[in-house]
């Protein structure tokens, strides 16, 4: 098809911003008040499309994080423990349904802060976020049903960092299984995205929680390490690079504090040649080009059987073509801002990395915003398994094609990989889909679509993805001991 014959071009439809309040400065979340930091130090979160400053927040360093932990310490023990499970489910509850009657606006801000779509933030991370707290909450007075025979017990402390992809979603993620199982919190969000867990902070708040059962807190790689380290934190949750994530479990290892990691990912998404080939191609579309390519299980490495990868190439050129790039306040954005400077850097020298491996490189002929960090949806065509863009985590609206002829070649290929998070299967046949799932070392597999998230199923991974589960009944489990 003549990509000519498109005509994609939507007049702007900006989402209002008017009523997402920010303030100018946010201090820490501690004890159920926001209160200075004794850093006395506070840095500038920007929005990576408009570049413009939106907030500075506060910056903690050890006696602050040794503060927050003494705050979910003494609430701990003298409330949240304390407390009927029913009643701690009730708060859960509250939660779920104020961040449901704020949602507009923390779309607005989640997009501001971070660059995705507000499409994406309106329509997925938001009621999402919503969603895990309302299913904790059913859990909160039901552990002994989920754990038949067994006294869950909860841990206490737990310290929990997230990263800048899913700001608000991973928070849930996080808060919502520690609260019902009886724990108390300190999180932090990401430096370059901290503004709707501050949100969730003022949520936190208004529903009245016991002061101290949620403290926020806001800083560097710096502030997350004090937090790793600090004695009287009993369970650590992160999610973020293995690097980082490499560095925790050597800090933890020796010590009694429970440890999950959710790490870095590199997934295979194969396309069979009796699969649906247009479902497949809005499967691909939706894997890699989904927030950017910002997903830990991101569909980037895409594998199509040899007799329609002309085809499914072809039919992917010319969706890619409609895809657009831009203002993520648009709501006909369909791929945002890059999250920030140094992810933009990196992608970009793993487009120089790819092209100097030899690969032909193909990105659609769409118009990128000049000012704020911007990348085209990007295809390396002709890629093998020894090639780095292959084997190394990317991050970006980046994905690398390999073709294959037998279902064996595509288990090894799609297996041989550090990573184990996820994967996708795109066949007619439910036989494959069995046979695949039960050889595909990831934590999730992906049968005729992608990306699909729900509160009631685990997620997590194997190898150097990490361990641990969250979502679900299993998601329950980093947080109880019997
Ligand atoms: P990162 O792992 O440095 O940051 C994640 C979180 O960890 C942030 O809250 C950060 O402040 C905190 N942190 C950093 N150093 C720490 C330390 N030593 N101890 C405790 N906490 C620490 O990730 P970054 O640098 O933002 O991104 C680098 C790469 O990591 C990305 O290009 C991407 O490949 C990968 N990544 C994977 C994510 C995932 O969901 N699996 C999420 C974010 C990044
Ligand atoms: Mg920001």
């Amino acid at each position: 098809m003549n990509t000519e014959s498109f005509n994609w071009e939507y007049a702007p439809a900006p989402e209002a911003k008017d009523h997402a309040k920010i303030k100018k400065q946010y201090d820490l979340f501690i004890n159920g008040k926001f209160t200075k930091p004794l850093s006395k130090k506070y840095f500038a979160t920007t929005s990576p499309s408009s570049l413009e400053k939106l907030a500075e927040v506060a910056e903690a360093n050890e006696n602050d994080v040794n503060a927050a932990v003494k705050a979910a310490r003494v609430a701990y023990e003298k409330y949240w423990k304390k407390l009927t499970a029913k009643e701690r489910g009730k708060y859960i509850f509250r939660i779920a349904r104020i961040i449901q009657e704020r949602s507009r606006e923390l779309a607005v801000i989640e997009s501001m802060d971070g660059g995705k779509p507000i499409r994406e933030s309106r329509d997925f991370d938001i009621p999402n976020a919503a969603n895990y707290f309302f299913y904790y909450a059913g859990w909160a007075d039901k552990l002994e049903y989920a754990f038949p025979n067994k006294t869950p017990k909860s841990l206490g402390v737990a310290a929990q960092i997230i990263p800048w992809n899913f700001p608000l979603l991973m928070a849930a993620w996080k808060i919502a299984p520690a609260l019902a199982t009886g724990n108390t919190v300190v999180l932090k969000p990401a430096e370059g995205t901290p503004l709707t867990a501050l949100k969730l902070a003022e949520i936190i708040q208004y529903a009245d929680l016991p002061p101290g059962v949620v403290n926020i807190i806001t800083g560097f790689g710096a502030t997350g390490a004090a937090m790793v380290n600090h004695k009287d934190v009993n369970k650590i949750a992160f999610t973020g690079s293995t690097d980082v994530g490499k560095i925790i479990q050597k800090a933890v290892a020796g010590s009694n504090k429970k440890l999950t990691l959710e790490l870095g990912g590199k997934a295979a998404n194969i396309v069979f040649d009796d699969a649906p080939i247009n479902q497949a191609v809005e499967g691909i579309v939706n894997g890699i080009f989904f927030n950017q390519g910002h997903v830990c299980c991101a569909g980037s490495r895409l594998f199509v059987q040899e007799n329609v990868a002309e085809e499914v190439i072809s039919k992917l050129k010319e969706r890619m073509e409609t895809l657009i790039v831009g203002d993520p306040l648009d709501k006909n954005t369909d791929i945002g801002a890059i999250n920030s400077k140094e992810q933009l850097d990196k992608i970009n020298s793993y487009l120089h990395i790819g092209k100097e491996e030899g690969l032909e490189i193909h990105q659609s002929n769409c118009n990128v915003p000049s000012k704020g960090y911007f990348c085209k949806p990007t295809l390396f065509i002709g890629a093998s398994q020894s090639n780095r863009v292959v084997q190394e985590e990317i991050f970006g609206p980046v994905l690398t094609i390999q073709t294959f002829r037998t279902i064996e070649e595509v288990i090894e290929k799609a297996n041989n990989i550090p990573y184990g998070l996820s994967a996708g299967v795109w066949t007619d046949k439910g036989s494959k889909i069995f046979n695949l799932t039960t050889k595909l070392r990831a934590g999730v597999v992906w049968a005729n679509t992608y990306n699909k998230f729900d509160p009631t199923s685990p997620f997590g991974g194997y190898k150097e993805s990490g361990f641990g589960r969250e979502g679900g009944l299993h998601g329950l489990l980093p947080y109880i001991t019997f």
